[in-house]
């Protein structure tokens, strides 16, 4: 099959282009440094051709609360009115966990309104909304400063390996749309400023994390299970300390998502 991922040379973009190849699909990595922008519509008409799927793992260079809503908004109109024309029968898009509560968070609002464009288009779709990922838990820290001090709410999550993030998100996009919402997760559970605190400690940084019940996420107020994934969601299997263990070298710099 050929598969668009649109994005393809992000984070989760990259790693999924690479697992589609490897099982046997034309995976084309579409982003504006191969010539595909999804906001201006640069080159979609071209790399959509003779395509079965387009799968949406891209995100916003500017995160204001308009700017964001403007990227994902733009770029997902763009996308159904090219696939409708390119006769595209999959769209496969990448959501987050518990947005639906987190509304006042403007990234999330726009997530939402993503999510919504998809559901009115007459493409079949995907829709996978996953966990925080490993590599965005410094990420966290660095969003939810106050002072020179990171606060969180003490809350639950279940965060997962951007590795196991692109290969669910393959064999959904494999498979026949599901015209609904897949969650998918991490093998186990934290708590938010508990992880934050390993992650930062193993990275040698030395802010201090505040369990601050007062505290937003993103922006948004979150109970406790909020970014916990529902009893169906496919779990992934890397653990959190197996990936430190990899990662030891790694210092990413993750935006919210
Ligand atoms: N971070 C998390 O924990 C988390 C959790 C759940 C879901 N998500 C979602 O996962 C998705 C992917 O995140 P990520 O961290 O993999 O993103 P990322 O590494 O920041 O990559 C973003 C990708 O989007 C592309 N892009 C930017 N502007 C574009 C445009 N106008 N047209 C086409 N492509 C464009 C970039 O292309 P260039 O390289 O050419 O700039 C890049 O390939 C996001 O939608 C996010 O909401 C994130």
């Amino acid at each position: 099959m050929k598969i668009v991922v649109i994005g393809g040379t992000g984070l989760i973009g990259s790693k999924l282009v690479n697992k589609l190849r490897e099982h046997g699909h034309e995976a084309v990595a579409a982003s504006p440094n191969s010539g595909v922008n999804s906001v201006t519509g640069e080159g979609l008409a071209e790399a959509l051709k003779g395509a079965s799927v387009v799968v949406d793992v891209s995100n916003s260079p500017a995160w204001e609360d308009a700017a964001v809503l403007k990227f994902f908004e733009t770029s997902t109109r763009n996308l159904l009115t090219h696939e409708a024309a390119a006769g595209i029968g999959h769209h496969v898009a990448l959501s987050v966990v518990g947005i639906d509560q987190m509304s006042e968070s403007g990234y999330f609002r726009a997530k939402i309104a993503q999510e919504k464009l998809i559901k009115e288009a007459s493409i079949p779709y995907s829709i996978v909304r996953a966990t925080q990922f490993f590599e965005f838990v410094k990420g966290i820290a660095d969003i939810s400063m106050v002072g020179d001090k990171v606060h969180l709410p003490p809350v639950l999550f279940q965060p997962m390996a951007a590795d196991d993030v692109a290969s669910a998100v393959g064999t959904i996009a494999a498979a026949p749309p599901v015209n609904g919402m897949v969650e998918i997760g991490g093998p186990e559970q934290f708590r938010i400023d508990e992880l934050v605190r390993r992650r930062l400690a193993a990275l040698k940084d030395p802010r201090e994390v505040i369990a601050d019940p007062k505290a937003l996420y993103s922006g948004a107020k979150v109970g406790l299970k909020t970014l916990v994934p529902d009893k169906t969601a496919r779990l992934g299997e890397t653990r959190f300390e197996t990936w430190l263990t990899k990662s030891a070298a790694q210092t990413p710099t993750r935006k919210v998502g």
